[in-house]
């Protein structure tokens, strides 16, 4: 646990280093999350933490450092399912709990929310079944 004077209270490169590191150090030693990264990043998380900076730059200072498709590469993955985005969205938000102020905090989720529904609309919406899936 980071002390409050250390806590981000405003978005900066460095702080998103910090953030994502830490997210990613939960993600890996999470029994539901960890296997699905493992199998599909084996040993290039060097590789995929500086993916994830640059993603995070973009979306928080619009610095455009990050080009990809997510949506692609989330479909790609084996084994995705609804549950899994729920436990996502908590370890990011107990990750932005320990890190940053309440209003850092909260422009995090708010992205993190948007994004996670998107992706979510692209893997599992059909129009003929209900929204959101029921469990
Ligand atoms: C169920 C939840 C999720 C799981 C299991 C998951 C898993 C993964 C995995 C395994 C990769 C690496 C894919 C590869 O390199 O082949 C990846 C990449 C990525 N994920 Fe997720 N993810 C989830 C949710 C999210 C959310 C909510 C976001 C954004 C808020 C996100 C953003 C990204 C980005 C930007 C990449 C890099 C894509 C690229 O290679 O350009 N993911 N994810």
């Amino acid at each position: 646990m980071m002390l409050a004077a250390e806590r981000m209270d405003h978005v900066s490169e460095d702080g998103i280093v910090r953030l994502v590191d830490a997210f990613y150090t939960k993600v890996r030693t999470d029994a539901e999350l960890g296997p699905i990264f493992d199998r599909a990043i084996k040993d290039n998380w060097p590789h995929h933490l500086e993916k994830m900076y640059a993603f995070w730059s973009s979306v928080m200072l619009t610095s455009g450092r990050y080009k990809g498709n997510p949506m692609m590469k989330h479909m790609a993955l084996p084994g995705m399912k609804p549950e899994l985005f729920t436990r996502w969205l908590a370890l990011f938000e107990d990750t932005c709990r320990e890190l940053c102020d309440d209003t850092i905090r909260a422009a995090f989720m708010d992205r993190a929310h948007r994004i996670a529904e998107s992706l979510q609309l692209g893997l599992f919406y059909r129009p003929d079944r209900p929204w959101p899936p029921q469990g």
